[in-house]
């Protein structure tokens, strides 16, 4: 990854301070935890736990239930690091059958909502039993500890109990966003060698129907690796079926045997692998393993987010992307919490359709992104005020640095001016929240605030030194953590350049300052990855994309800010000869683009050209025409070709 970022230093400051209130301080986890170290601050306990990172984690770890105990708390080889090594585990042990000896047996799991208004309630008892029946099935069908299984399914429960049916076999998991096109689906069933597909006739959003049986048919034209397509009935259309291939999913899970054990595996067994976009076209396989990421998500979830026994908790996010795995399905599980899952659009019927559901459940925790708090913040105050938000005590947020106003926003109209708000930093690749207040932490509106426990994070320079507060530099982790990533799948090349862009420390790709308080403020991305309403696409992917069009000769896409969606997607396009530009072939391009990666990857404004900025080795300089875009001053262009 090319460093390119020059410093921005900090001219806007905030200043405005929120202390927490007593009795949020109280009641807090992480206030008992301190305690029971013999701490009375956060400062020291946090220093105690990166002096004694192994001392930290272990102990968070025996809180868990292990088959067979490690030998060795950590092996770091850099830039490859194991955790727990020689313990056996599985997560689905901890998330679900763990909790059948005790109280949290017959709590609910999830509340399921669909956009129609469907219901379902899923107590860990039921969640248990659906998801033996399912990893008996599924291991009748063939599936094995190790196999890839691909979940394309949209929010519903089976979507939660195909995960934990395939972790319980110890095969792995690569869930697929549902509103991801054929080819992107292609690409990572091919990328995974998938077994197996398990996916829906199609799902509803924004009250329409969104048909997706032959995606995974086109999908996987060509493929060879798959041998069954396990398809859920959600909309009960009528669908193309490949007999011998394709199987229904209530039928194969009512062949399943009410109880299927758990496998036990190694702490570094994978337990999923999840694409997420890189700078180059390809997406990368994010691999994390049972032990160490089981650990991660269950310690962040109950300090952080405070997870209590009464705690009503959503998570707004799809396991499509790794809020989801983290945050709605493993982290809340493995602490026996009671969720709220729902299918459809923040705004549909209307925009009160969150509040609703949070005055329905009583909602205590609410998590969800920037670009919806945003989103929801210009349909006005009406639709908050009314509705019922007295339950919710904690907030969150992730996905994209929060403009102070959305913050301020949040608090006020959402969290009744007194709802402390927690935004996380972490990423796909750390599996678990890094950077992030807990209930005790005094909160600057747009700061992440500091490291987790365990966790050193630092802004340094490109040699790596630090630099002083308030200056702009890169964000690094110093030391590695039990939720890392361990490699990127079939690539491990591509998972060095996290350890060796800076030497000796994890470069996350964001840039950041600290203030004088050593509070973090995270910038954004240094490369070309673009996040539009917290996703992350590759300027690359769309590019190809674009070009695989036979109007289009080339392409470069770059990301301005956006004041709903964080970023929108502009796109420059060189025609073909006999191509005519013009607002039709324009909107034919954007469909193009609809078709082959999916809606979000469709650019706001697609702008043709006659000559694109390129290097002496032909990259495009996106970072050129950003700054041309947006007016900022061009910088460093010696290596430009023309
Ligand atoms: C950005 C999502 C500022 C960041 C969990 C990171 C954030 C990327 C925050 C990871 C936050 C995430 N403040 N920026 N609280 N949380 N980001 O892999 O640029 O989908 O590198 O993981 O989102 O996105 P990913």
């Amino acid at each position: 990854m090319a460093l390119q970022f020059e410093h921005t230093d900090r001219f806007l400051k905030e200043t405005r301070l929120y202390e927490p209130d007593d009795s949020t301080v109280s009641r807090a986890n992480i206030t008992a935890y301190m305690r029971s170290k013999g701490f009375s601050t956060w400062d020291e306990l946090y220093r105690w736990s990166v002096a004694n990172p192994e001392e930290f984690w272990s102990e968070m770890a025996r809180e868990l239930e292990w088959m067979k105990p490690w030998k060795t708390v950590r092996r770091w080889e850099p830039p490859y690091v194991q955790w727990f090594v020689g313990a056996q585990c599985n997560i689905v042990h901890n998330a679900l059958d763990r909790h059948m000896r005790t109280p949290v047996r017959n709590k609910v799991a999830f509340y399921w909502e669909g956009e129609d208004g469907a219901r379902r309630t899923l107590s860990y008892a039921d969640l248990y039993q659906e998801v033996n029946r399912a990893a008996s099935a599924l291991s009748k069908l063939g599936i094995t500890k190790g196999d890839r299984v691909i979940i394309y399914l949209p929010r519903i429960p089976e979507q939660i109990i195909s995960m934990l049916a395939v972790a319980r076999l110890g095969a792995v998991h690569s869930v697929v966003y549902s509103a991801f096109s054929a080819p992107a689906l292609r690409d990572r069933i091919n990328d995974a060698q998938a077994k197996a597909v398990i996916a829906c006739d199609g799902y509803y959003y924004q009250g329409k129907l969104v048909e997706r049986k032959s995606v995974v048919d086109e999908a996987l034209r060509d493929n060879d690796t798959v041998e069954h397509v396990i398809v859920v009935r959600r909309t009960g259309t009528d669908i193309p079926w490949q007999a011998g291939r394709d199987v229904d999913w209530a039928e194969l899970v009512a062949s399943g045997a009410d109880r299927h054990p758990v496998e036990p595996v190694d702490s570094e067994h994978p337990l999923f692998i999840l694409y997420t976009s890189g700078t180059t076209g390809k997406p990368k396989g994010v691999v994390h393993t049972h032990g160490g990421y089981m650990v991660g998500v269950y310690t962040t979830a109950r300090f952080v987010f405070d997870v209590q026994p009464d705690d009503i908790f959503w998570c707004t996010a799809d396991p499509g992307w790794v809020t989801g795995h983290s945050y709605i399905v493993y982290g809340p599980l493995i602490n026996g919490v009671t969720s709220v899952f729902y299918e459809g659009a923040p705004t549909y019927p209307d925009p009160g359709r969150f509040w609703s559901i949070v005055q329905r459940y009583g909602v205590t925790i609410f998590y969800t992104a920037p670009t919806a708090i945003r989103g929801l913040m210009r349909h006005g105050d009406q639709w908050p005020a009314q509705y019922d938000l007295s339950s919710l005590r904690l907030l969150g947020s992730v996905g994209e640095p929060i403009n102070p106003e959305a913050w301020v926003w949040y608090r006020e109209k959402i969290g009744r001016g007194q709802v402390p708000i927690m935004d996380t930093w972490w990423q796909t690749e750390t599996g678990s929240i890094l950077i992030t207040p807990t209930p005790i932490t005094p909160l600057k509106p747009g700061s992440a605030t500091r490291p987790f426990l365990g966790i050193e994070a630092d802004v340094v320079d490109r040699s790596g030194q630090p630099v002083d507060a308030n200056r702009g530099g890169y964000l690094v982790i110093k030391q590695p953590w039990p939720s890392m990533m361990r490699t990127i799948f079939n690539d491990p090349k591509r998972y060095e350049v996290y350890w060796n862009t800076i030497p000796g420390m994890y470069f996350a790709g964001d840039a950041a300052h600290k203030d004088e308080d050593g509070y973090f403020w995270i910038q954004g991305r240094v490369d070309d990855v673009i996040s539009v309403s917290g996703y992350r696409l590759g300027s690359m992917e769309i590019e190809s994309a674009l070009v695989g069009h036979p109007a289009v000769a080339e392409a470069a896409v770059i990301g301005k800010p956006h004041p709903v969606k964080g970023e929108s997607i502009k796109a420059f396009v060189i025609l073909r000869k006999g191509y005519d530009a013009g607002e039709a072939l324009v909107s034919e391009l954007k469909q193009f683009i609809r078709q082959n990666i999916g809606p979000i990857a469709v650019p706001d404004d697609i702008q043709v050209v006659d000559s694109l900025p390129k290097t002496r080795s032909g990259k495009i300089m996106r970072r050129l025409l950003k700054a041309q875009e947006l007016g900022l001053p061009i910088g460093d262009v010696s290596t430009l070709e023309e």
